[in-house]
């Protein structure tokens, strides 16, 4: 039996779906039989994150109302063995997922494979909360803003709330990604650093990811950023998810690049 991974966050557009993406494809490559499931109805983007948009034939939905098999939505992915995706529904009706059907597909999944990866929408209406209701494990993404960090912590209220395990009596066991580091804003303490925002949310740190162009330009050729082996951001998750499963690896420090060169480098050891 596999676990469900949440990667949720209280503020949309913090990078939820590039950090499923990401992880996914780490997981895999780290031999875990992995299946990215996104959760976004209406607005799919890991397909395109993935690379994986010109292949699908069925969704999510379309497996919980019985029109197809599981087997037959889910997409293998070519370049990462292990590693399958299962994508959301383009429907516009937010209302289409229910519960017990939820329940029933994301059970059959943890079923099959190893770590299954919930990419939940933005905001924390329904499908946020079908995103997180089968959790065992929750991975909090946010920036390092006041708002977001805020609305993270919403949402870590929200799990211990509403997901069965809570119901259970149980704990989902939760961790922060803070995304989109800027070192050099942080060292002119223009943006809150990292001991700023644990000590908000109180949580184990699992990921430090910096702002990167490289996330933008491989979201647009479909290569996530973590199979470029040059990549900060690339290094940041191939780390974190490391951590996921157990292992210790350093946090990479935070420290921007000075000389002559007056461009922003991020720079890890
Ligand atoms: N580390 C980063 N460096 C630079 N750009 C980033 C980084 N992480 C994410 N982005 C960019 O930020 C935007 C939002 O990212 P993403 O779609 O992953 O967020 P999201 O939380 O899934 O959004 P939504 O809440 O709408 O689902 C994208 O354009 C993405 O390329
Ligand atoms: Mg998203």
């Amino acid at each position: 039996m596999g676990m469900i991974l949440t990667v949720t966050s209280g503020k949309g557009g913090v990078g939820k779906s590039t950090t499923t993406a990401n992880l996914a494809t780490a997981l895999a490559k780290a031999d875990q039989k992995v299946v990215a499931v996104d959760f976004d109805i209406g607005l799919r983007n890991l397909d395109m994150i993935l690379g994986l948009e010109n292949r699908i034939v069925y969704d999510g939905v379309e497996v919980m109302e019985g029109r197809c098999n599981l087997s037959q939505a889910l997409i293998q992915d070519k370049r990462t063995k292990n590693l399958y995706f299962l994508p959301a529904s383009q429907t516009r009706d937010k209302s289409v997922l229910q519960a017990d059907k939820v329940e029933a597909l994301l059970t059959q999944l943890k079923e099959q494979f190893d770590i299954v990866l919930v990419d939940s929408p933005a905001g924390i209406e329904s499908g946020f909360e079908h995103a997180i209701f089968m959790a065992d494990r929750a991975v909090v993404v946010t920036t390092p803003e006041v708002s977001a960090v805020r609305d993270a912590d919403r949402v870590i209220g929200i799990i211990d709330a509403k997901s069965k395990r809570a119901k259970e009596g149980r704990e989902v066991e939760k961790f922060v990604l803070i995304n989109r580091i800027r070192p050099d804003l942080v060292e002119r303490g223009e943006m809150l650093g990292v001991e700023d925002v644990l000590q908000i949310l109180a949580l184990p740190l699992v990921g430090l990811i910096l702002e990167d162009e490289r996330v933008v330009s491989a979201t647009n050729t479909g290569e996530p950023v973590v199979l470029d082996p040059k990549s900060a951001s690339g290094e940041g998750y191939r780390r974190t998810a490391a951590r996921l499963l157990g292992q210790e690896v350093p946090f990479m420090e935070i420290k921007a690049k000075r000389g002559l060169s007056r461009l922003f480098k991020g720079v890890f050891k």
